[in-house]
């Protein structure tokens, strides 16, 4: 497989003015970034970043599969129940390596993998709409929450172990969960143990929107036949290459350094992750989620209360060309684009050549619809670049496991890095605590008060 590679000629001067200069990238950005660098690679070896070492993990891998293959052949389908960094990795892994139009496909052309659903939301609508589609008795429900006590998470869980317990009694209902949580915490973990329900564990070191490649995003796919050790491959792969202290060989490190020098001295704090396939949106998703998550940080590893954190904005094209590339190419310079390219579309579908007599069509005729998709791709850089927006491209060889394995690692250690260049812990999310906090005392949870909530007032309501 071809490698990933990142075109960022549209972030350099004088390519784009107010670009970065072939002399700041050389000299101290490159200096900053082996700080940086030394800085992660100091937390990887203390242990923090559990993430890297996944792609490494053959007994996770021999377990996943273990599993997935023995569930894979008694259930029509398996529901996901997760949020977060619990749900979006795997709606990535699904969406890009089984296509969003899985779910609607026939027996045969799922070769008999079940169907996936990842239900991430408490929206009652979507849940009650969810089991009018599915039969209980023929589905798996794989619980993913490493605290084991996301209310989400657990009101879902209590949710389909009712049902399932309707459909196929007490007994029996155990044998269609499996609980993906941290190893020795939680409440999951707790009703395994009692229970003897089938866990799969996310390492310790392992957060929750780091763990894509941990069990967490690995079993929903290898329940549907995805190649987990081809996606970890490519993964390791990307790792090798993001290991270098030599910002010019890094890809990770070219993303996090320019990303970081266009918010931090550019004023352009809004990130756009733009990918130009279908089977990548989610996967812009999950990053959104990383990116913020990660980088938005009330105060700094130094101690300091500095409110810190780009923007990022999830985007696909050509769709958003025509949602918010306006307001990109003639809005605030306050952003950068980065494209997602994908070389081979995974189909080959020409457009015939049915009116070559009307100019407005005829041009079309004879191309691909992929030809004209990496075309609109192409343009919008280029009108970008005119207009003075720096953005880049990263170039993905095809959609299938090794590359897509590349393509997550290569954003998680550019967040990493990034935190070390922000100064910030990528980890913990100290923000989506007092939230989860005030939820607990509102909905009655025994060790919580009450919260008392400022009173709507009539003044300001219409
Ligand atoms: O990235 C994170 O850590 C969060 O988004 C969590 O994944 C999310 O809050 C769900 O938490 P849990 O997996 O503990 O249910």
């Amino acid at each position: 497989m071809a490698p990933i590679r990142i075109d960022y000629g549209n972030l350099m001067a004088p390519r784009v003015s107010g670009g970065v200069t072939a002399e700041r990238l050389n000299g101290d950005l490159a200096d900053r970034f082996r700080g940086a660098m030394s800085a992660v690679d100091e937390r990887r070896a203390a242990g923090d970043f559990g993430f890297f070492e996944l792609p490494y993990s053959s007994e996770m891998v021999a377990q996943v599969t273990e599993l997935a293959d023995g569930f894979g052949q008694w259930f029509q389908d398996v529901v996901v129940f997760g949020i977060g960094g619990s749900s979006l990795g795997a709606k990535a892994l699904r969406d890009a390596l089984l296509g969003p139009s899985w779910n609607a496909q026939g027996a045969e052309q799922r070769e008999h993998f079940p169907r996936l659903h990842v239900v991430d939301n408490a929206d009652p609508f979507t849940l009650e709409a969810l089991f009018k589609r599915i039969d209980p008795a023929t589905t798996l429900f794989n619980v993913v929450s490493k605290s084991g006590a996301t209310a989400e998470t657990m009101a879902q869980y209590l949710v389909a172990r009712g049902r399932v317990e309707a459909a196929v009694g007490e007994e029996k209902s155990r044998g269609h969960f499996l609980f993906t949580t941290d190893p020795a915490r939680g409440v999951l973990r707790q009703i395994a143990d009692a229970e003897g329900i089938p866990t799969l564990s996310i390492p310790e070191n392992v957060g929750g929107r780091f763990s894509v490649l941990s069990p967490a995003g690995l079993l929903p796919a290898a329940v549907c036949g995805v190649d987990i050790e081809a996606l970890l491959r490519g993964a390791a792969t990307m790792d090798e290459r993001c290991r270098t202290h030599e910002l010019a060989q890094n890809p990770a490190g070219v993303l996090a350094t320019l990303l970081h020098e266009a918010d931090t001295e550019q004023g352009r704090p809004i990130h756009v992750l733009m990918a130009y396939a279908d089977r990548l949106r989610s996967t812009t998703l999950w990053f959104q989620q990383l990116w913020a998550e990660s980088l938005g940080k009330a105060v700094t590893l130094s101690g300091e209360d500095r409110a810190t954190g780009p923007t990022p904005i999830s985007a696909v094209g050509a769709c958003d060309q025509h949602s918010l590339l306006q307001l990109f190419v003639e809005g605030p310079q306050d952003k950068v684009v980065i494209f997602v390219a994908v070389d081979d579309p995974g189909a080959s579908v020409t457009v015939p050549n049915r009116h070559p007599e009307i100019d407005a069509l005829a041009y079309l005729g004879g191309h691909t619809v992929g030809e004209l998709l990496q075309k609109e791709r192409s343009a919008t850089a280029e009108a970008l670049r005119r207009t003075g927006r720096p953005n880049a491209t990263i170039h993905v060889p095809a959609i299938e496991a090794e590359s897509v394995g590349g393509l997550l690692l290569l954003f998680q250690a550019a967040t990493v890095i990034a935190g070390a260049l922000y100064d910030v812990d990528p980890l913990g999310q100290p923000g989506v605590e007092l939230s989860k906090e005030l939820t607990y005392g509102l909905m009655g949870r025994a060790g919580t008060d009450m919260p008392e909530l400022a009173d709507p007032d009539p003044e300001w309501i219409l």
